[in-house]
């Protein structure tokens, strides 16, 4: 985890006129209004607003349509700060939506949803990954979490972060456009101790990244392992299994799990291994191998230990790169975290449709979640995720989207320091 120092004060007072403007939001009707009714400030150009539907206690949620001066647009909202859209050109510069999702918040609140539980495209926390057994212990305390997967504690327990309302805030800076959101965690929600105050960035940028910047405080010690579970098809959602996308990872170890998909705290050689992504290689090439840990996995779902340049903690890395042949679109991730799970989407099954109509079939998205790793406040040799209260949590994430055509004319993606 890497902290930077950074103004409580300043971020207390942006918690404060969160709740503010957040009473602002709930007023809001029309279609595209000032979002800062303190200052009458229109919303940025690129940005707009309209409403997305209501949660069960009245609350409206907001769906923000931020777009690039290329013309990359993605659609976030403020329940779960999820990302529902996003469009990126193609070979022939066609814009498909790549990532999985739906259209109303219903769909996001229906019980089918919630029996599936995909988490598509929301922000995880307070604990991304699992917990074993819902259970850790802390400065001589142990802690109690709500179970959600089997025995173990999954994204944050029964109500995580992705089903919160955020305030939302956008914005346009040097450096692209995006939307800050805010959280406040109260002490002992989902069992987690500590008031963790958790503001997270979204940016989209001129040169086509979606940078993510995660930063939070907490008034006691308390694990924290914030990031992003958008479900990428490169062919665009809906359009069939990814199993023919190519992956490399960036990462010569990965972490084994049990049957419940906690690590054994082993550290291993992916060499030799159906986890060996250190060359392009399709997703699908070497699924159906005899292997126990794709056995336990259903397929990938695994945290893959990422191979960093020395004296480079907290500084962005290269973890993996995605390349569709048919579309020839290309992500990369980078990232100032240590670990990536990659999960092929093993639990997809068809029972969902999407936004355009198409059933979410098995292995129809993938997710690159950059994290720490899973059960790390059970796992003494695996770095630390407890967040004190003298520290800032900051850690950032850049998805880079191309095509094979683009890729060798424009700029890698370059190291940021923040
Ligand atoms: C993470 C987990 C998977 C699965 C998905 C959501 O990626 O590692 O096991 O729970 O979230 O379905």
């Amino acid at each position: 985890m890497t902290r930077h120092v950074f103004s409580f004060p300043r971020y207390l007072g942006v918690g404060l006129f969160g709740l503010m403007i957040g009473q602002a939001c709930l007023q809001a009707q029309a279609q595209t209004m000032p979002i800062d009714s303190s200052s009458s400030s229109a919303l940025p150009p690129g940005i707009e607003r309209s409403a997305f539907g209501q949660l069960a206690n009245g609350r409206e949620v907001d769906c923000y349509r931020i777009t690039n001066d290329n013309g990359i647009e993605m659609r976030v909202i403020n329940y779960g700060g999820i990302i529902v859209s996003l469009k990126t050109p193609d070979l022939q510069g066609q814009m498909d939506d790549i990532v999985l999702g739906f259209d109303s918040l219903d769909d996001y609140l229906s019980d089918a949803y919630r029996r599936a539980n995909p988490y598509f495209g929301a922000l995880i926390g307070r604990y991304g990954n699992r917990i074993a057994n819902g259970r850790f212990s802390l400065d001589g305390e142990t802690y109690q979490l709500p179970t959600n997967d089997g025995p173990n504690t999954l994204h944050g327990g029964d109500v995580g972060f992705n089903q919160r309302l955020w305030h939302a805030e956008p914005f346009s800076s040097s450096e692209g456009r995006g939307l800050v959101l805010t959280y406040t965690s109260e002490d002992g929600e989902e069992g987690f101790p500590g008031r963790l105050s958790a503001r997270v960035s979204y940016t989209l940028t001129n040169d086509n990244e979606l940078a993510i910047d995660y930063r939070a405080k907490t008034s006691r010690a308390t694990p924290v392992n914030l990031t992003q579970h958008s479900y990428f098809n490169l062919q665009g959602e809906g359009h069939g299994s990814i199993l023919n996308h190519e992956l490399t990872i960036n990462a010569s170890g990965f972490t084994p799990v049990n049957e419940t998909l906690i690590p054994t705290g082993e550290i291993a050689d992916v060499s030799g291994t159906p986890f060996d992504f250190r060359r392009p290689t399709a997703i699908g090439a070497r699924m159906g191998e005899k292997n126990t840990q794709l056995a336990y996995g259903k397929g990938y779902d695994h945290n893959f230990v990422l191979s960093k340049n020395p004296g480079a903690a907290g500084h962005l890395a290269l973890a993996a790169r995605v390349t569709e042949p048919q579309s020839g679109r290309v992500l990369e991730v980078s990232t100032t975290e240590p670990g990536l799970q990659f999960y092929s989407g093993n639990f997809l099954d068809g029972s969902l449709t999407g936004k355009s109509g198409r059933a979410y079939t098995h292995r129809s998205g993938l997710a690159l979640e950059t994290q720490h790793f899973p059960d790390s406040p059970n796992q003494s040799n695996f770095p630390s995720t407890i967040l004190k209260p003298d520290e800032t949590y900051h850690s950032r994430t850049v998805y880079r989207f191309s095509t094979t055509q683009s890729e060798g004319q424009s700029r890698s993606t370059q190291p940021h320091s923040s």
